[in-house]
């Protein structure tokens, strides 16, 4: 290892020590090189070079830090400087605060800060170069590659798709390091999370439900020989008695679709699969319970957890995780019209329960009720389900974190441990018999599809309602509909659509994997 380590170093040096002349600067290709600096600790002032910071300085006989002292004691967290022409490689270097070396996981938190720093720092660093129409930029592991990556690849998306005027595309590549796994790495886990944003951001009238299956299935052809895709017609959940699936689904002209993913990545293949289950409303109109107009663009994403669950499927394939994988996606449009479902109409879920439709607008547990009954037929080892499922949990938590009902401990600490790698929070909420009481209270059927005495604890009534769908003990729902969207809260993704929490789903996946 060391000798690898000392090989790739003598390769870095030489390839830095090229000395800078204007004329062999090749302009037209634009590479642009990301580097970190840590700040001092205590008073101290100045900054600390990572290692390869350290060694591009040297090889340029400390002009760089020389430069930096010029430009202004200190680099704040996420901030970065730029500096041209210093090196004959890279036209543009940009140096980017990574915040203190010496912060790490923040018990309480469950933050690690150092990784977040990271992303934060790398992910400005690439914007910034983007915007000078930089296309290639190499980047520091500033101490961990795969965070880096990240935070390159997550922090450089944007949904340019229909414009004319698109932003520079930038490849990036690891710069001066011997973690190429740990960038591979985290180039995989987030070009899944970009999936998931690139399906959520899109309009509804370009993902509809067969769009979405489509997309899913061209991302998967690659990896054909472990995976099946099933895109499952109407007539099959007519067959299936999917009743509530259905219901959603009949207001709309757009075919609904159920999509059935099967990664076989264990060697073991009667290994019992995790269960992966994603309400897919390609479009949330609100049904004859309608939406107010204002903000109704935003429920174009109201299929993220299909998005984030089959994008974390997508990536799981090309990292080749050595677990077995079943995905579930109901997809439709929740629309009204002379079809459509209507206040107080009564459906049968697939288990034979009845539910009165009193709110059309709480569809996303009627097509997850049906789901989950179906998904049981796998026999899985753990069940997660994701969906964009109240408004109620926006209120509650906003962006800060996804709300987690569980019924099971261990799989809320795999869920928790998870989220601390990739820096997407993850909450525990209750799951009390109170809000049970709420949606077994049915004047015409088994179960309400809202609860009957209050509003309040919106986010809870529903998973209290898609437990009455639940019989396996390790089963889990995560609410992300106030982490759907970004606004600036989390520093490395742009405005839009955020694809949380693709990562967390990937490496819990990546943990069941590895414990067998
Ligand atoms: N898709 C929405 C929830 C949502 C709201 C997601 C905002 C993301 C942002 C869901 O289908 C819905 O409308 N839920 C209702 C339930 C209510 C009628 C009991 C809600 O939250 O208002
Ligand atoms: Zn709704
Ligand atoms: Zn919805």
């Amino acid at each position: 290892m060391l000798v690898v380590r000392k090989a790739a170093q003598t390769a870095v040096r030489k390839h830095l020590c090229r000395p800078f002349s204007a004329s062999h600067t090749n302009l037209q290709e634009r590479k642009g090189l990301v580097l970190g600096v840590f700040e001092k600790d205590g008073e101290e002032e100045g900054v600390h070079l990572t290692e390869a910071a350290a060694r591009f300085d040297q090889s340029l006989s400390g002009k760089l830090s020389e430069l930096l002292k010029i430009a202004r004691p200190g680099l704040k967290k996420g901030k970065n400087r730029l500096f041209y022409g210093i090196h004959q490689d890279f036209p543009c270097v940009a140096v980017v605060g990574l915040g203190k070396e010496s912060e790490g996981v923040c018990g309480a938190e469950k933050w690690n800060s150092k990784k977040e720093n990271i992303r934060q720092a790398v992910s400005a660093g690439c914007r910034t170069l983007q915007e000078l129409k930089v296309s290639h930029v190499e980047v520091d592991d500033c101490g961990d590659a795969k965070s880096a990556a990240e935070g390159a690849i997550l922090g450089l998306f944007s949904y340019d798709e229909l414009k004319s005027k698109k932003k520079t595309r930038v490849t990036s590549q690891l710069h001066g390091s011997v973690d190429v796994d740990g960038w591979k790495k985290g180039v995989i886990y987030a070009e899944g999370q970009n999936l998931a944003r690139f399906l959520m951001e899109a309009p509804a009238n370009r993902i509809t439900p067969t769009a979405f299956a489509n997309t899913i299935e061209e991302k998967l052809a690659p990896h054909a020989e472990r995976v099946t895709v099933k895109k499952r017609s109407k007539a099959w959940m007519e067959e299936q008695q999917m009743g509530a699936f259905l219901s959603v689904a009949r207001g709309s002209e757009e075919p609904p679709v159920f999509l059935e993913l099967h990664y076989r990545g264990s060697a073991d293949s009667q290994q019992p699969p995790l269960l992966l289950v994603g309400k897919g409303i390609t479009f949330d109109s609100g049904g004859i319970s309608l939406k107010p107009s204002q903000s109704m663009d935003a429920m174009r994403a109201d299929m993220g957890g299909a998005a984030t669950v089959c994008a974390s499927i997508v990536a799981a394939a090309a990292l080749k995780l050595p677990v077995n994988i079943v995905g579930l996606a109901p997809l439709c449009e929740n629309m009204p019209s002379g079809k459509a479902t209507k206040p107080g109409d009564v459906v049968t879920a697939k288990n034979g329960k009845t539910i009165q439709v009193d709110n059309t607008d709480a569809e996303g547990r009627l097509i997850l009720a049906d789901a989950l009954c179906y998904g049981h037929t796998f026999n899985p080892r753990a069940i997660v389900n994701v969906a964009t499922l109240t408004g109620a949990m926006d209120v509650a938590l906003g962006s800060a974190a996804t709300g987690v009902f569980t019924n099971s401990d261990w799989l809320w600490e795999q869920l928790q441990q998870a989220s601390v790698v990739t820096g997407d929070r993850v909450w525990r909420m209750p799951l009390f018999q109170h809000y049970t009481n709420q949606v077994t209270d049915s004047q015409l059927a088994d179960l309400n599809n809202i609860g009957k005495y209050s509003r309040s604890g919106g986010a809870c009534t529903a998973a209290a309602f898609l437990r009455e769908f639940v019989t396996a003990p390790h089963w889990a729902h995560l609410d992300i509909a106030g982490v759907m969207s970004n606004k600036d809260e989390v520093p490395y993704l742009r405005k839009g659509m955020s694809g949380r929490p693709t990562r967390t789903l990937l490496e819990f996946a990546a943990g069941l994997a590895h414990s067998g």
